[in-house]
């Protein structure tokens, strides 16, 4: 048996209390309590935990210490060693990652007429995207309306939501479900044919479209192929490490590091999205990640280093039920479907402590506040965790619930003989998502001429804390609002030859700011000889 002797008698108590709680309506947070809360326990507001940026656009902002360091760090390349004369790869449109925002954005400026070259850092796919489980969000029911999604998005970012991005993405939230499944995505349906939607965290209406609790695997699946068929070239193993700006500051392509042969290839291209998607991997505060490997915030640092200046950099989402056990598992995420389908949230003593879907982040903080201040978490490997009283679901919506809707999570951990059917499993806050990033407007477009930005390593969208679901939904949307409108820019666009003036610029800014170290970035990579992501 897996669960130590402490975490059994803990369970024995959480089975006893089931059978009251199943019939248990929980209250919700008054506004106060959430604030207060958030203050208190959420670690976005331990000002430990960051640093205020000395150069370049965002000077006198404060982000976490690990991206500060990065933002602010010496660029990978010595200038003078990269002959942008001899330019191995020249395009229209150049998508840099190779997730969901990247693909969707690959598809339609390919379908739009440019010709289109992808430079993934990893393999095609290899992205968060593809670890995406709960759904995504989008108002096609008839009880719902685009209106009611942008309310529920809007207070779940408390307020801080750039009204015209946050308009485009509710708007264009059925038609991207539309084009999904056009592509081949198979959505879980009823035997009428209709969507089966839930819940999330913060949503007043069920508008989640998931398949089965892998849905961003099955999107990717099917977006990876589409850029295959849409014609786009791929270049694997090959993280932009630089962006070109010609001499009038436009976008002019950038530079590509081989993993391979260790050389720098450059690219000219009429116009540039970055679509490199989030940071897990920089384990802010120490805490574990539901991230891909790849996850180390390569876009912000490109951009911010050519003048992009960044919104919401300082706003990190924990996702409140990570793996806390066992440690092979530690910090993967357990989806938020799990609760959305009724699942409970309970401390050692087998008491519920919250309604299961208030917001991310006011869970996050509560599940802290539990272990922490009432210390009623249970020891689990790294610190105290709560249990998920994931056999809650089976009870509330019939037997063979758990085996159809949420397979994935039966399959992570019956690899360790724990039956999420039959017994509850520990969760701590994981570290899951960047709320902000690089600031776009509308059209995907950033204040550089030619320079888009979609997906998760843009902010402004989901204010200071995003919904589930509206992840999954963003990359769509303004990946294809990213393709479209690089594809059109191109038509006319005639940038001149490709500079790094400006990463010569910031070294001399950094220099005057007196950063002398030599923290090499973009980081690519994360390097676990030194930080195993342990939470202190
Ligand atoms: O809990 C989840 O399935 C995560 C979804 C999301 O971040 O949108």
């Amino acid at each position: 048996m897996i669960y130590t002797e402490e975490m059994r008698a803990s369970q024995a108590r959480v089975e006893a209390t089931r059978n009251i709680r199943l019939s248990e309506e929980l209250p919700r947070f008054t506004a106060e309590e959430k604030g207060e809360l958030l203050r208190q326990y959420h670690p976005d507001y331990h000002e430990e935990g960051f640093a205020v940026l000395t150069a370049g656009p965002n000077k006198g902002d404060k982000v976490p210490k690990e991206l500060a360091a990065l933002l602010q760090g010496k660029s990978r390349m010595d200038t003078a060693d990269v002959d942008l004369d001899h330019i191995q790869f020249e395009t229209d449109v150049l998508v840099i990652g190779g997730g969901g925002a990247g693909a969707a954005a690959a598809i339609e400026a390919a379908r739009h007429g440019a010709r289109v070259l992808m430079a993934t850092k990893l393999r095609l796919g290899d992205a968060n995207t593809g670890m995406a489980e709960g759904g995504i969000q989008a108002a096609d029911k008839e009880n719902d309306s685009p209106a009611a999604h942008y309310l529920d998005a809007i207070g779940g970012g408390h307020y801080k939501n750039k009204p015209e991005l946050l308009a485009e993405l509710v708007l264009h939230g059925p038609e991207a479900i539309h084009w999904l499944s056009s592509l081949g995505v198979l959505f879980d349906k009823d035997s009428d044919g209709s969507m089966v939607t839930t819940h999330g965290g913060g949503t007043s209406r069920k508008r989640m479209h998931a398949c089965g609790d892998y849905t961003g695997a099955e999107i990717m699946r099917v977006l990876r192929d589409e850029v295959r068929n849409a014609g786009v070239d791929v270049v694997e193993y090959s993280p932009a490490v630089e962006l070109l700006l010609d001499g009038e500051g436009q976008a002019a392509g950038a530079v590509l590091y081989d993993f391979d042969t260790h050389e720098y290839h450059v690219v000219r291209a009429k116009s540039v999205i970055i679509a490199t998607g989030g940071a897990g991997r920089l384990h802010y505060q120490g805490f574990p990640t539901s991230n891909h490997y790849g996850s180390t915030a390569d876009g912000l640092v490109m951009a911010y280093r050519a003048g992009v200046p960044l919104i919401y950099a300082d706003a990190i989402q924990y996702h409140p039920t990570g793996a806390a056990y066992p440690p092979q598992i530690y910090g993967a995420l357990v989806t938020e479907k799990v609760r959305s389908l009724g699942a409970m949230l309970v401390n050692k003593n087998g008491e519920a402590f919250l309604h299961p879907l208030e917001t991310r982040d006011v869970v996050a903080a509560a599940i802290i506040r539990e272990c922490q201040e009432r210390d009623k978490g249970i020891y689990a490997l790294h610190g105290p965790a709560v249990w998920l009283d994931t056999p809650m679901v089976d009870l509330i919506n019939g037997e063979g619930t758990m085996e159809k809707r949420l397979p994935a999570m039966i399959h992570m951990y019956e690899k360790f003989g724990i039956d999420i059917r039959k017994q509850p499993i520990l969760v701590y806050p994981t570290l899951h998502y960047q709320n902000g990033g690089i600031c776009i407007g509308a059209k995907s477009e950033t204040k550089i001429p030619g320079l888009y930005a979609a997906g998760e390593d843009v902010g402004g969208i989901h204010g200071t804390n995003r919904l589930m679901g509206n992840s999954l939904l963003d990359i769509i949307v303004f990946g294809r609002i990213a393709g479209m409108e690089a594809a059109s820019y191109s038509q006319t666009a005639q940038p001149g030859k490709g500079t790094l003036d400006h990463v010569r610029r910031f070294d001399q800014e950094r220099e005057a700011a007196g950063i002398h170290d030599d923290i090499l970035s973009p980081k690519l990579l994360p390097n676990y000889t030194h930080n195993r992501g342990t939470r202190g």
